[in-house]
């Protein structure tokens, strides 16, 4: 068998690989290691993983291909973070100082900071500066490991600022390394012009914004922040069913200031996700478990937010909901592109072992945005995203918090940061 890239010298090879997707329960500890491992590829996709002797006999290097040694280190899948809003125009770090002073999120929020200050500034930015902007998050997420992001819309709030940030998601998605999967989110907050008529902002997203959203394929997902104070459980019904029909699948911002029945809803629905699920009530855990929605959990979102509420992890994994773990990475309640600080959060605050939190943070991470056919494990047919680290036991990436301890990072078999 040809190859073009061949990673050998690999301490030990965590492929991610064995069991059904998405992982629960006990079955999010397997992580299909492989000790002295090798893996091969060929046109960006994986065509042999194994033992290195294995891998060695069974292809052969084409002319001019590469060979990366690892090192002895340790190999895992490239890093996917299922839940951010990296596109924006501004930082919020006055907000920030207001809340260590004492204010509450919610009490910015009213006061017209919050979200609705990232709509204004994304309506006067133009497009190509929401990509100049993204570019920069995208590099530090890469950075940090992360080959696959999603992200949100939702700083326009108009049908024409929406659009302006899926065309900058679009683009970006074109020209970076990192892979995007797009989420619409109309429904992050009401503008100040909807404010007093709420149900008609509803029908503007469910009769504007969504088909013409459908109408240019600008996203995969349609995602509402279902909240007392924001967005009802009856309107989030509403723009959701709407979304399915026009083929965005459903994903909510989830009981994460109070526990309101949005985990319920997700469970309903079928959504793909439910994210936050800080307050999410017994009845929410029961049911996402039964309907197989994943949890996407926001440790560093808790940090940020004062550090006192976190989601029940060990509930979730417990009752046999997919967990998956993200960074949320927003200018207001989440200012951070590192998987890594959120997966060492997900131990220290959450209980969740190293074992899960690598199962969440890759094969468990991409089926919460729909790319578990394409990235999340080390296996043949799958894209070559990797990451090689600088440590070689996988306990050390929660343990050793607040450095970067990502080596390379290989991307559609093609390395794309660090190395020499
Ligand atoms: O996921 N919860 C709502 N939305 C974001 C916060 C966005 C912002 O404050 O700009 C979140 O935490
Ligand atoms: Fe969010």
């Amino acid at each position: 068998m040809r190859a073009d890239l061949l990673v050998r010298n690999v301490g030990r090879l965590l492929t991610m690989s064995d069991g059904a997707v998405p992982r629960i329960g006990e079955e999010m500890r397997a992580t299909g290691e492989i000790a002295g491992g090798a893996l091969a590829a060929s046109g960006g996709e994986i065509v042999a993983v194994g033992p290195e002797r294995d891998v060695v006999d069974s292809v052969e290097l084409a002319p001019g291909g590469m060979e990366l040694d690892a090192g002895g280190s340790l190999v895992t899948p490239g890093l996917v973070d299922p839940h951010t809003h990296a596109v924006f125009a501004r930082t919020r770090e006055n907000e920030f100082a207001m809340r260590v002073a004492g204010r509450s999120y919610e009490e910015i929020a009213e006061a017209g900071g919050g979200i609705r200050s990232s709509v204004r500034a994304v309506r006067e930015i133009s497009e190509d500066g929401l990509v100049e902007s993204g570019r920069r998050t995208l590099d530090a997420m890469l950075a940090y490991g992360t080959t696959t992001a999603e992200v949100k819309s939702g700083y326009g709030l108009s049908t024409q600022s929406e659009l302006k940030m899926l065309r900058a998601i679009r683009r970006l998605g074109g020209e970076h390394d990192v892979r995007l999967v797009p989420t619409f989110l109309g429904a992050h907050e009401f503008p100040d012009e909807w404010r007093e008529d709420r149900e008609g902002y509803v029908s503007l997203i469910v009769d504007e914004m969504i088909p013409a959203v459908a109408s240019e394929s600008l996203a995969a997902y349609c995602d509402v922040f279902c909240e007392e104070g924001v967005f009802t459980v009856e309107q989030s019904r509403r723009i959701l069913t709407a979304g399915r029909s026009a083929g965005l699948e459903p994903k909510l911002h989830a009981d994460e200031l109070h526990p309101y029945g949005a985990a319920e809803l997700a469970a309903e629905l079928g959504a793909r996700s439910a994210d936050h699920l800080v307050r999410v009530s017994d009845e929410g855990v029961a049911a996402l478990a039964r309907a197989g929605v994943a949890a996407v959990l926001l440790p560093g979102t808790s940090l940020s937010l004062g550090g006192t509420s976190y989601a029940p992890a060990r509930k979730l994994v417990e009752a046999g909901v997919p967990v998956a773990l993200a960074t949320d990475c927003n200018p207001g309640s989440s200012m951070t592109e590192s998987m890594q600080i959120v997966m060492a959060l997900a131990s220290m605050a959450m209980r969740m072992t190293p074992e899960e939190v690598l199962c969440a943070s890759t094969v468990n991470a991409a089926w919460a945005c729909g790319v578990e056919g394409v990235s999340g494990t080390l296996e043949p047919g799958r894209s070559c995203d990797l990451v090689i680290w600088d440590v070689q036991d996988p306990r050390a990436i929660p343990y050793h918090y607040g450095v970067n301890l990502v080596r390379q990072v290989v991307v559609g078999g093609r390395p794309v940061l660090g190395g020499s």
